[in-house]
Parts: C-alpha cells; sequence; structure tokens
C-alpha cells in the first residue's frame, strides 16, 4: 500500500513511517518541513498522489481551545478534500483515550478533530491511544529552570513505536468508525514519570504536581484518560522504554 503520513516528523509520526516501511508500504510524509502543509494546503494534492490511505498524526502544542480547535478542524478539512480530489479511500485519525468527557483546553481540538472526521465525506477509522511514555519528556523539555510543575495526570502510558505499528494496522483494515482503544501496560502518574526519568537521566530538578483548575484540570486527575472496557495494550513499560534506544537523551 501507499500510505501517507501527516507529522510523520514527529514523536508518534517518525514510527507510524518506520513501521509502515517494515510492512512492505510505501510511506509519503506530509510535515511543512516536507514541504506539505495540513493549515494552507500547500503541497497535500501532490503528497497525497496514488495513496490509498491517509493517517493523521499532526500536531499543534497548545493549552488553548480555541487554537486546537481551529488546527485540528481545518487541518482534518485540508486532508479530507485533498483525500476526496485524490481518491483517498481511508482516512486514519489519530486521538486520545478517555478526553469524552474533557471537552476544554487541548482536547476539545481532539473531539473537534473527531467530530470533523466523522462528518466528513471520506471511509475513516479514528484510533485513540492512551499518552505516549514520551509525553512526560515533551512536557519536561517544554519548560525550562530548577522546577518542572506536573499537572496532576492518572495515565496509563504505551510507547509511541506501538503505537505506530497499531497505526498502520490500523490503516490496512477496512475503515472501521473506531478502533479498539490502545493503552500501555501499567497505570501510572505523570509526576512519577518526570521524577523516574529525571533520575535515570541524571537531571537534578524538582517535580512538583499542580491540580490544574476547571474541567480540564478534573478530568486529567479523574483517571478517565486510563480508559475502560475493552483496550488493546502494549507490552513496553515506562521504564523498559527508558532504557531503549527511543528514548532521547
Ligand atoms: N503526545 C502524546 O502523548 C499523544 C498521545 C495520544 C495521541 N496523541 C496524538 O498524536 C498526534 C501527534 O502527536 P505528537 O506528540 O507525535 O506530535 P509532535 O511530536 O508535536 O509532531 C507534530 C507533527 O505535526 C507536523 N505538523 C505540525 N503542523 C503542521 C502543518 N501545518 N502541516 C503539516 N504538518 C504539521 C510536524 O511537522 P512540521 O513541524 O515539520 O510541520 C510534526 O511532524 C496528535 O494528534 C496528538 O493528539 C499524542
Amino acid at each position: 500500500m501507499r500510505i501517507a503520513i501527516a507529522g510523520g516528523t514527529g514523536t508518534v509520526g517518525r514510527h507510524i513511517v518506520a513501521a509502515a516501511r517494515e510492512r512492505g508500504h510505501e510511506a509519503v510524509v506530509l510535515a511543512r518541513s516536507t514541504g506539505a502543509d495540513v493549515i494552507t494546503g500547500a503541497g497535500v494534492d501532490d503528497a497525497l498522489a496514488g495513496a490509498d490511505a491517509v493517517i493523521d498524526a499532526s500536531n499543534a502544542t497548545t493549552l488553548s481551545a480555541t487554537k486546537a480547535r481551529a488546527f485540528f478542524e481545518t487541518a482534518t478539512r485540508t486532508l479530507l478534500a485533498a483525500e476526496r480530489r485524490t481518491g483517498v479511500g481511508h482516512h486514519v485519525a489519530l486521538s486520545i483515550v478517555g478526553i469524552d468527557a474533557i471537552d476544554a483546553a487541548y482536547y476539545a481540538g481532539k473531539l473537534a478533530q473527531e467530530r470533523a472526521v466523522a462528518a466528513g465525506p471520506v471511509p475513516y477509522t479514528i484510533a485513540r491511544a492512551a499518552q505516549f511514555h514520551e509525553f512526560a519528556g515533551q512536557l519536561l523539555s517544554a519548560m525550562g529552570g530548577p522546577f518542572a510543575l506536573m499537572p496532576k495526570t492518572l495515565m496509563r502510558p504505551v510507547a509511541a513505536r506501538e503505537v505506530g505499528e497499531h497505526l498502520v494496522a490500523v490503516a490496512e483494515a477496512q475503515p472501521a468508525g473506531r478502533a479498539t482503544d490502545l493503552v500501555g501496560p501499567h497505570d501510572e502518574v505523570l509526576a512519577d514519570l518526570a521524577r523516574r526519568q529525571l533520575a535515570h537521566d541524571g537531571v537534578r530538578r524538582r517535580v512538583l504536581e499542580v491540580r490544574l483548575p476547571g474541567r480540564y484540570g478534573a478530568g486529567l486527575a479523574s483517571g478517565s484518560l486510563r480508559g475502560t472496557g475493552t483496550r488493546l495494550e502494549g507490552r513496553i513499560t515506562f521504564d523498559e522504554w527508558l532504557e531503549s534506544e527511543d528514548h532521547p537523551h
């Protein structure tokens, strides 16, 4: 198959590209750095020509609900319109486990993305995954200084590598509307992951856990991000991931 991966240079995107190539597919990367912009539409039709499926793992880092909605709705509209024009038969959107009751901040954008995909003209599968093992590190590097403030977050993290493999399997299958949620092997708490990562890397930095206000903070602390019911579970634990080549030092 020819699979186009929006955000194919990102944290999970590069694992999707590697998994697709490993399974013998042709992988095409859409990112601004490769000349395809899912917001302006520049280069998107060319990148999608001949593709059988698109996996959308593009991302904007923001806690503003307005900005998150604008990014994910626009990116989805751009991709679906180009897929329609170029005859792509399967749109796979990567979303996040357990966000239904957290229609706020960044998650408002992800829920808007899911609605746009479901209302769109292309057969689709929405595949939700839990936070990646890489997530604590993404927050640590976004914050400078001797302290790191981590929102109280109950989660069940999964390796981005396993999310990449899962998404390729989803793209290979028929459009299904929703895929089974993918979570990690253990329940964890974000501040504890950050402390373990800093200790592993030999970095002296104090982690403070803060309970964020409002619906977003309540959602993070509620445990809903761990998912419920039938879930697929990744095998790689956070501590195994810390020791692996996937953990950037
Ligand atoms: N991080 C997590 O723990 C987690 C958990 C579950 C699901 N997810 C979902 O996974 C997806 C990817 O997250 P991530 O953390 O891997 O993202 P990331 O590391 O921030 O990577 C973002 C990717 O999107 C591309 N991108 C950004 N703006 C673009 C644009 N206008 N046009 C084309 N490409 C653009 C970036 O490339 P350029 O900068 O070159 O454009 C990059 O390849 C998101 O939808 C997120 O909600 C994340």
